[in-house]
């Protein structure tokens, strides 16, 4: 049986002032509209099926939080354990709210988010299924997401933006562009100078999992990783919501940064990634408006 929360067939968003301001023509994949505020639940589906056909009794994830909010809340409509590790402070209050609400259990560790996912790893024992984007399901569910932009556009956008934290999405997408249209727009995934300590908690991870993969898709698709400043993360953010209305956590504004900054050239068309919703993060609009 299919666990499932609704998840999918986010909206993709002409965004017609942020297309006239940087001279591309440029679109939103809005994918805080998702379940439970993010992309995380398109993939999370899949490995929580995935892991009850082979009879899980529970699933264990590390997280900054949006792996954390989505693998509680599907292992709760499965009827299953969630154990999420966090670092202590790594998680925004709001994503910490949504694991308690639908019974999840939060474990809390000193150090990286490296290191919150060797104990991860440690706790996926005796029938406790791993929901980190290791497991190959969640890039299976994940990469629908480009099936969609794909029928959305009614074909490949030039180029594809998004954030790269650990760098599963950008393996995810390619995968989905690949099998849908045999071929891949130029990627851009989006990573923030001060990895370690930037405001973005959602992408506040120093060693991608995925780096490898990612370089592939890289030098595959002719793109290149592009690196933003806090300072442009949050111009971004802030240009999301005043010019388009579009709410987003700071993570999000990732792609939109990178085509401030020149990423895509003149009239191409252009798809960035919105990958959580802004209410997600609340404390961090405290910050970022005062
Ligand atoms: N955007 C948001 C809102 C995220 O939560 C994440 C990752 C990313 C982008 C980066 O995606 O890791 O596939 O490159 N969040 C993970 C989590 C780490 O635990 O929720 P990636």
């Amino acid at each position: 049986m299919t666990v499932t929360l609704g998840e999918g067939n986010t909206p993709l968003l002409h965004a017609s002032r942020l297309s006239e301001r940087f001279g591309v023509e440029l679109w939103l994949k809005c994918e805080g509209l998702n379940p439970t505020g993010s992309f995380k639940d398109r993939g999370m589906s899949v490995a929580v099926t995935k892991a009850v056909e082979a009879g899980a009794t529970g699933v264990v994830c590390a997280s900054t939080g949006n792996t954390a909010a989505s693998a509680a809340a599907y292992a709760a409509r499965a009827g299953i354990e969630a154990m999420i590790v966090v670092t202590a402070g790594g998680a925004s209050s709001s994503k910490l709210v949504q694991v308690r609400a639908v019974g999840g259990r939060v474990v809390e560790i000193d150090g990286s988010f490296g290191d919150a996912y060797d104990e991860a790893v440690r706790l996926a024992v005796d029938g406790v299924v791993l929901v980190n984007s290791t497991n190959e399901h969640r890039i299976e569910g994940q990469k629908t997401a480009a099936f969609e932009i794909v029928d959305q556009l009614g074909g490949s956008p030039d180029v594809l933006l998004l954030p790269y934290g650990g760098g599963g999405n950008t393996k995810a997408y390619a995968r989905g562009f690949r099998e849908k249209t045999g071929e891949l727009p130029r990627f851009h995934p989006t990573e923030v100078e001060n990895r370690g300590g930037t405001v973005a908690s959602a992408i506040r991870i120093v060693e991608p999992n995925h780096q490898e993969e990612v370089k592939t898709v890289i030098v595959q698709s002719e793109g290149g990783i592009v690196t933003v400043s806090d300072d442009e993360l949050i111009a971004a953010w802030r240009l999301l919501g005043s010019a388009e209305g579009v709410f987003c956590e700071p993570a999000s504004a990732a792609g939109v940064a990178a085509v401030a900054r020149g990423a895509a050239q003149p009239g191409e068309r252009v798809v960035c990634v919105i990958t959580g919703h802004g209410l997600k993060d609340p404390d961090a609009v405290q910050r970022l408006t005062t």
